[in-house]
């Protein structure tokens, strides 16, 4: 497929020369912009409204007609491929995710279905969908979540604070933990693989809850599902992004994942992170997302230090350091990306 006509971003992944920074935002199609509303009432639920190809792809494009982002990422969610391996859910309002039938032993993972692409064909639907209407004019990224935090979902069975059940689960059935992160990981491969081969521009892998673990368990236990995901997706040549969170801790290894990018969130200074990770890969990041809620004059004097930190040098690409939260002012992210756009023009 021909390389979309703004190819800042992919430049960017690639550590190659950029005119200037280029932005996408985690949660960019949500609910703080009165436009996914509009949609997202048509639908009825959030899970019909990302199976709808026609909604979901109108969804997807708002941030680039609306705010004028470098990079879309399709609205689906992490836990879209989960049904295909035969976990039950449903999005609870105000609650999130809830599984039906959560992870509890051995024969729960023994009985897991192989994941089939066909059961999300939507998902490359999508993918298509917003290449055409947006006629290549930005990269696509597709994404999936990390198989620990995937994991973590499928045990608790919902969001949870301290990851009680998947920390007593991977003390106590060590090797039951790392079989579901194996087959989570194919999962991964086989979904990812289907993303790109339907257009996707670039993958991001998400890692929220990485950061709940000890640098040595995530050694032990996390690390080699995700190096397993990677190093299988490598030879589609598009660029990879791992995101984690919390895991300042541990920057050094995680590394060893090799990836293109690291999405990193605000807890470590972008100077650091671009001592630990530049130019080995790109750095993707790390603002602070309830600078939202302060004054333009203080989003504009947080997002300059951001890109007076990082300098002239290519391999970095604007993002917050988490997603958009839904009672946030649209006014105010696209007051942010236009701004970034502005301070971050090179010089030569
Ligand atoms: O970034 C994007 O704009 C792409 C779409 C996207 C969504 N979720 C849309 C969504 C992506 C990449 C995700 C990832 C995701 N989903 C993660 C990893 C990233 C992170 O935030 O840490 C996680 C942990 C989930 C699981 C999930 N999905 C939760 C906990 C919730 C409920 C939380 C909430 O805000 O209500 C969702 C629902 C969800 N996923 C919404 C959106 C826009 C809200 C749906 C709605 O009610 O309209």
């Amino acid at each position: 497929m021909q390389n979309p006509k703004n190819d800042l971003f992919l430049r960017a992944c690639r550590r190659q020369k950029v005119e200037r920074t280029p932005i996408w935002l985690m949660r960019q199609a949500g609910r703080y912009m009165k436009e996914y509303r509009q949609l997202r009432e048509i639908a009825g639920s959030f899970k019909n409204y990302y199976k709808n190809v026609d909604l979901a792809v109108k969804a997807s494009i708002l941030p680039y007609t609306l705010l004028g982002v470098d990079a879309i990422i399709i609205f689906s969610d992490i836990l879209t491929p989960l049904e295909s391996i035969g976990m039950k859910f449903d999005f609870k309002e105000g609650e999130g995710p809830v599984f039906e039938n959560p992870i509890k032993g051995k024969e729960d993972i023994q009985n897991l279905k192989e994941f089939n692409p066909e059961d999300v064909y939507f998902v490359g639907e999508i993918i298509k969908g917003v290449n055409q209407t947006i006629n290549r004019e930005i990269p696509v990224i597709g994404f999936a979540g990390a198989p620990f935090t995937i994991a973590a979902y499928m045990i608790e069975g919902r969001g949870s604070k301290d990851f009680k059940k998947t920390k007593s689960f991977m003390y106590n059935n060590q090797e039951d933990f790392k079989i579901l992160l194996d087959k989570i990981a194919d999962m991964t491969i086989n979904y990812l693989s289907f993303q790109i081969e339907s257009g996707a521009d670039a993958v991001q892998i998400f890692d929220s809850w990485a950061g709940h673990l000890s640098p040595k368990d995530y050694k032990e236990f996390v690390l080699p599902s995700v190096k397993k995901v990677i190093e299988n997706l490598k030879h589609y040549n598009k660029p990879i992004i791992h995101f984690t969170k919390g895991v300042c801790g541990f920057m050094d290894f995680i590394l060893e994942s090799n990836a293109d990018v690291y999405s990193i969130d605000w807890m470590i200074d972008i100077k650091k992170a671009k001592d630990l990770i530049y130019p080995k890969a790109s750095v993707q990041g790390n603002l602070d997302p309830m600078v939202l809620y302060a004054d333009t004059d203080i989003i504009k004097k947080e997002a300059e230090y951001i890109i007076k930190s990082w300098g002239e040098d290519t391999g970095h690409i604007f993002n917050l350091g988490h997603g958009l939260m839904p009672d946030m002012d649209a006014s105010k992210v696209k007051f942010l990306v236009d701004t970034v756009k502005e301070i971050s023009v090179r010089r030569q």
